[in-house]
């Protein structure tokens, strides 16, 4: 194991009705000026928007609102979000929605502390050295980025992710019946990206990594187990507890403590949806979580059999991929790239862009930009 220095300063505030305490919530963390942003409309009609304004007017707390981020979120939408920051002086950021508004919160935080441009963070390596705090009331849980580090955000034709302590949020309202508007696809996606979230770190050649080994597993089989009781019932509170659980701490870091973490699969997708903004992240890594798999298994075969067997039960590496992919199957996830409607010119493109900025992607096993192509043929 590595040595790590691990601090997760995230407030959850799990369970029915929370979202009506963020008004006390911001009021106990001192904040006086909120600026709430939301996405395409699901808070309006879902009436989150409105018990979340009026939890904060109950408090007399001043706020103002900005909605319109689209998955998939673009740098132009959080300059614009950051420039109301300065321009009413806000002293906290309220994102009320998923991972695209809360990224889009995220940039717009760094971005009011900084002279340059935002996008400098992620292509500059320029540190983020302040930001603005953010707040969420998660209504998807997927991206984990109500506790996480990382923000991911679209411009110039790339998609881009960088991570700061400074964005991790203050506090995350993570109150299951708010999930239960959420489509099916929603659904399926934010699951399997909070699975990756966890194979992303799971997958490792660093030894003696046994305490947060066994909790992935778990985790990773409550994720199986309740996935499909969800796109059965969409409003079983229960089964949204666990995966509401398990999709908010899969990406605070903790499975990775003491790993070498891989992201492979997280950066060929990320390539995918810069390519055609329409591919959800979690549709992406459906199709090529099995394919990496299949492609890196001989690198540490242990670790994969580990996988098989503690995992989905199975006594063969190809047996466990299979099983993984049924899974993908029931929830409904597309299984081959083409189903995008991608033509196949398109995976030369992405793969060259994938290994642009730092010729290899994955520390499993180190992935150039022609073994990215052909994972992406293999799940073409
Ligand atoms: O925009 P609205 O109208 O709200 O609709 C959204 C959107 O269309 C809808 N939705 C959300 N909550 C709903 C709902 N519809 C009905 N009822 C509800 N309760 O769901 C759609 C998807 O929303 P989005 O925020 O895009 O989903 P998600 O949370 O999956 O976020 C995806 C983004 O996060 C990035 C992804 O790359 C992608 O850009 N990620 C961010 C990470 C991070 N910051 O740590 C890590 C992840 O790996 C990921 O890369
Ligand atoms: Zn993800």
């Amino acid at each position: 194991m590595l040595n790590f220095n691990y601090c997760n300063p995230t407030r959850i505030l799990f369970g029915r009705d929370e979202h009506k305490n963020v008004g006390a919530q911001i009021k106990a963390g001192g904040f006086e000026r909120v600026l709430i942003v939301y996405g395409g409309g699901s808070v309006i009609k879902t009436g989150t928007l409105a018990a979340v304004q009026a939890s904060l007017e109950a408090e007399g707390i001043e706020y103002f609102t900005i909605g319109g981020v689209r998955p998939n979120p673009t740098l132009d939408f959080a300059n614009r979000v950051k420039a109301i920051c300065q321009s009413s002086s806000i002293d906290l950021l309220l994102a009320v929605g998923g991972g695209s508004v809360i990224d889009t919160c995220k940039v717009a935080a760094a971005g009011a502390c900084y002279e340059g441009d935002a996008w400098d963070f992620f292509t500059k390596g320029v540190k983020i050295e302040r930001a603005l705090p953010v707040a969420t009331v998660l209504t998807i849980p997927a991206a984990g980025s109500e506790q996480s580090i990382r923000m991911v955000i679209n411009h110039n034709g790339l998609k881009l992710g960088t991570a700061s302590e400074h964005i991790r949020p203050v506090f995350s309202v993570v109150n299951p019946e708010l999930f239960f508007t959420l489509p099916k696809e929603q659904i399926a996606a934010g699951v399997i990206d909070m699975m990756s979230h966890i194979f992303e770190r799971y997958f490792t050649n660093t030894t003696n990594v046994d305490f947060t080994s066994a909790q992935a597993e778990a985790a990773i089989r409550v994720a199986l187990a309740n996935g499909p009781k969800l796109i059965e019932n969409p409003s079983d509170y229960d089964a949204w507890c666990q995966i509401g659980m398990v999709g908010s701490w899969a990406h605070n870091g903790y499975f990775g403590l003491g790993h070498v973490e891989d992201w492979a699969c997280h950066a060929m997708e990320h390539e995918l949806s810069a390519f055609d903004p329409a591919i959800t992240h979690g549709a992406g890594l459906a199709i090529l979580t099995p394919a990496w798999m299949r492609y890196v298994q001989n690198v540490n075969p242990e670790r994969m059999m580990q996988f098989a067997k503690n995992i989905m039960g199975k006594d063969s590496i190809e047996e466990g991929i299979a099983a993984l992919e049924a899974f993908y199957a029931v929830m409904g996830m597309p299984a081959r790239l083409r189903e995008f409607g991608l033509d196949e010119a398109a995976l030369e493109v992405c793969a060259t862009s994938a290994c642009a900025r730092t010729k290899t992607i994955g520390n499993f096993r180190k992935l150039e930009s022609a073994h990215v192509l052909k994972i992406y043929q293999s799940a073409f």
